[in-house]
């Protein structure tokens, strides 16, 4: 009996797979078609024919062009070989080039300028690692609204962000740009950032095109290096990287870009599975798709094309719409065309929709900014305001030995030493856009302005970020000797991280460890302030100092965010969105990973290395406060539910310090047995809360089958019966626990 139904269960299943294919299908041709409201209209879709029908072949080819406005870029715009810039800011700049493209170009199609607007335009925020650790969606949506307001009134139209690449091996400098190790945190942020940046509307003068990249995978490169190989299941692709691509289009992201590296053979800007049968097939994206810069001519390098024609067509027929710096597309797909190896059909399509972005944005109504507009917008005291609060949301408090922090009444001489503690420019952080150091409220001068004449702040670099010798340390420590605290701000520069900015270490650099050291030793009581674009491997200081600050790269304001938090005038509530390693040598270490048959314990035999414990030195979704917090009370509805049922999670949480606070409240499933074998534990839900000392809250979740299923071996999601365990907690490695059963029907 239970085999018949589990037969006719499985033909429902497939049945139902079937179904969605056919919904897929409808929704792209819907997207294609007749997208209603901010995409499209009967209307621009007649205007788009009606020019389609007028464009030539070398028109239509430049508007699936973007260049960097280098050269005779002027001429280019005039023959019509061009659909948009790269790199030109400024609204009186973006307007000069415009008005060749409105008035001199065959006809008159506005361009569209992108910019890599990544943290901020002007005004920066913390890098998006940082901005992750916040765990505060709304938030970052709000830093995304300024920096997309800044970037339109500038004349940006579209931003190559978020960035939403999955990242677990901390070597790859690009960690930095996205929100760490975690799909489900990753597919929260995605859905801020797209959110914040495109608004309710295009058109609005506060609202730029969104850009999720880099599709896909590109943060599996193999050690970590950038560019490098990925090799991965279609499984790990779909239920690891895929998912904040899928929040970002759900969240009605407009481009995606494809990015450089192959995915198990076939390089992304050529990728079939991704670009067609998974973005617009099942996930009926109807935007467009930009290539990443001259990844479409690196398939030749990565052996994937025999020469740029070749790339320009496997390219094109993959999908990608816009071909981003190689001009293999405008050099090449005339004669494709002509020879009848891409139809014209396919470019039309491309075209349709780059010009569909260009009516959405309202450029055919108003090509130009607004310069009086770029004067009031850019780097306002309300943005920096923002952005102060922002940074102060993401800093994480790693550990504060003897309650050392914040920094008491009993201190009056403070000392302020390392390399990066009156930095400007580095506090900036990878892809600063427009940001300048000149705008950035160093540490020194914060914790300064917060000391005002209370306390005797000293100051001494200690040595530089990189050099060998640390070139002033026996000032550093003299001073250190002299004071009662001292405030040691280390860590990576800007350029550390970031695009081709890979680590084979992820120690502090040696000359600022032997500063730190120095420090330590001169008997004083230390905080280190770490700033970087990565978690880095920090065990000595982990031992020794007791009281550690993980600030990211906090943007324009973070000598205000970081003294905010010294102080305690603001109660640090930051998470972990990524796994702290002890040492590189734990690369890839993240806490969702598989229990192997033979998890890590004292016994000989088990997965681990034998020259470390094997736990992270802190694991994902850490962070303390100045005050604590108790849950209790974890409670399910009910403890059985089928695979299209839901059940509700709650718990209670205290705050039983004697500071208010905030906690990320944190929601982890694990499926026990399953067709395909799961991660040890997964996130499935979050809430950053605000207690008063003595209050509790009551803190629900909802879990269904979003949450509970995965890709099995047919690529089908499906969530299978048997028995789960949740967790709600402060961190991955911590919290109640309790069991529910998925039943089969
Ligand atoms: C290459 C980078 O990979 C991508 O993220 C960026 O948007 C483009 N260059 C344009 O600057």
């Amino acid at each position: 009996m239970i085999t018949v139904w589990a037969n006719h269960l499985m033909k429902l299943a497939a049945a139902l797979v079937a179904l969605f294919a056919t919904i897929s299908f409808t929704a792209e041709t819907w997207a294609e078609g007749q997208y209603p409201g901010r995409w499209s209209s009967a209307e621009v879709e007649q205007r788009i024919t009606a020019l389609l029908a007028k464009m030539s072949l070398t028109d239509k080819l430049g508007q699936l062009t973007q260049q960097y406005p280098e050269g005779k870029f002027a001429d280019d715009i005039r023959e019509g070989k061009v659909g948009s810039f790269l790199g030109a800011h400024g609204a009186a700049n973006t307007n000069r080039i415009q008005r060749i493209a409105v008035e001199q170009s065959p006809h008159g199609i506005p361009l569209i300028f992108a910019n890599d607007v990544i943290h901020g335009y002007r005004t920066i925020f913390p890098i998006p690692l940082g901005e992750a650790a916040s765990w505060d969606p709304q938030l970052v949506e709000k830093a995304a609204r300024v920096a997309a307001a800044e970037a339109r009134a500038s004349g940006t139209h579209w931003t190559f962000a978020p960035m939403v690449d999955i990242s677990r091996d901390a070597r790859w400098g690009r960690i930095a740009e996205g929100a760490g190790e975690d799909p489900y945190l990753g597919a929260i942020m995605a859905a801020a950032r797209v959110l914040g940046f495109q608004g309710t509307n295009l058109k609005a003068s506060d609202s730029v095109l969104a850009c999720a990249k880099h599709f896909a995978a590109y943060g599996g490169a193999e050690g970590g290096r950038d560019y490098n190989t990925v090799d991965i299941s279609e499984q790990t692709l779909r239920d690891v990287y895929l998912p904040p691509f899928m929040a970002a289009v759900d969240a009605g992201v407009g481009t995606l870009m494809s990015a450089f590296n192959e995915i198990s053979g076939v390089p992304a800007s050529a990728n079939h599975l991704i670009l067609q049968r998974i973005l617009r097939e099942e996930w009926g994206f109807g935007g467009f798709v930009v290539s990443d810069s001259k990844s479409v001519t690196d398939m030749v390098a990565h052996g994937y094309a025999a020469d740029n024609d070749d790339a320009a067509e496997k390219a094109i027929m993959a999908g990608v719409d816009m071909d981003m710096a190689s001009f293999s597309y405008r050099s090449h797909l005339e004669e494709s065309i002509r020879a009848g190896r891409i139809p014209i059909a396919i470019v039309d399509k491309a075209v349709r929709r780059v010009l569909r972005a260009k009516f959405a944005l309202g450029l055919f109504d108003n090509p130009y900014a607004d310069p009086q507009r770029e004067q009031s917008v850019i780097l306002s005291a309300d943005n920096r305001t923002l952005a102060r609060d922002v940074a102060r949301h993401s800093i994480v408090l790693l550990k504060n030995e003897g309650n050392l922090l914040p920094i008491g009444k009993n201190v009056r001489k403070l000392a302020v030493i390392g390399p990066l503690a009156d930095n400007s420019k580095d506090l900036l952080g990878t892809w600063a856009a427009l940001g300048k150091p000149e705008d950035v409220v160093t540490v020194l001068q914060g914790i300064r302005h917060r000391a005002a004449e209370r306390i005797e702040v000293g100051f001494s670099a200690g040595c530089q970020i990189e050099s060998a010798t640390p070139k002033g340390l026996k000032e550093a420590v003299q001073l250190a000797a002299d004071s009662d605290l001292a405030i040691v701000v280390i860590g990576e520069s800007a350029t550390m991280s970031g695009e081709a900015n890979s680590r084979s270490s992820l120690d502090l650099p040696p000359v600022q460890l032997s500063l730190l050291r120095a420090i330590h030793a001169a008997g004083v009581p230390v905080v280190a302030v770490v700033m970087s674009g990565r978690p880095l491997a920090i065990p000595w200081t982990a031992d020794n100092i007791p009281a550690i600050v993980a600030a990211w790269h906090p943007g324009v304001e973070a000598g205000n965010a970081i003294a905010d938090v010294l102080f305690g005038d603001f109660n640090p509530g930051g998470k972990l969105p990524v796994t702290f390693p002890r040492t590189v040598g734990q690369m890839p270490i993240y806490y969702a990973h598989k229990n192997t048959g033979r998890p890590a314990t004292k016994e000989r035999y088990t997965s681990k290395y034998i020259d470390i414990p094997w736990p992270p030195l802190y694991p994902f979704g850490y962070g303390l406060s100045y005050t604590t917090f108790e849950f209790a009370d974890l409670k399910l509805s009910t403890n059985r539910i089928g695979p299209f049922g839901q059940l509700e999670v709650s718990v209670k949480v205290t705050n039983t310090g004697e500071h208010a606070g905030d906690e990320v409240v944190q929601l982890y499933v694990r499926d026990l047995v399953g067709s395909m074998t799961r991660p040890v534990r997964e996130l499935k839900g979050f809430r950053r809360i605000t207690l008063e000392s003595g209050k509790s809250s009551e803190v629900r979740f909802m879990l269904n089958r979003d949450h509970l299923g995965f890709h099995n071996r047919h690529m089908t999601y499906t969530v299978e019966p048997g028995l789960f365990k949740v967790w709600v907690g402060p961190n991955s490695a911590e919290g109640l626990e309790a069991k529910f059963e998925v039943t089969s029907q």
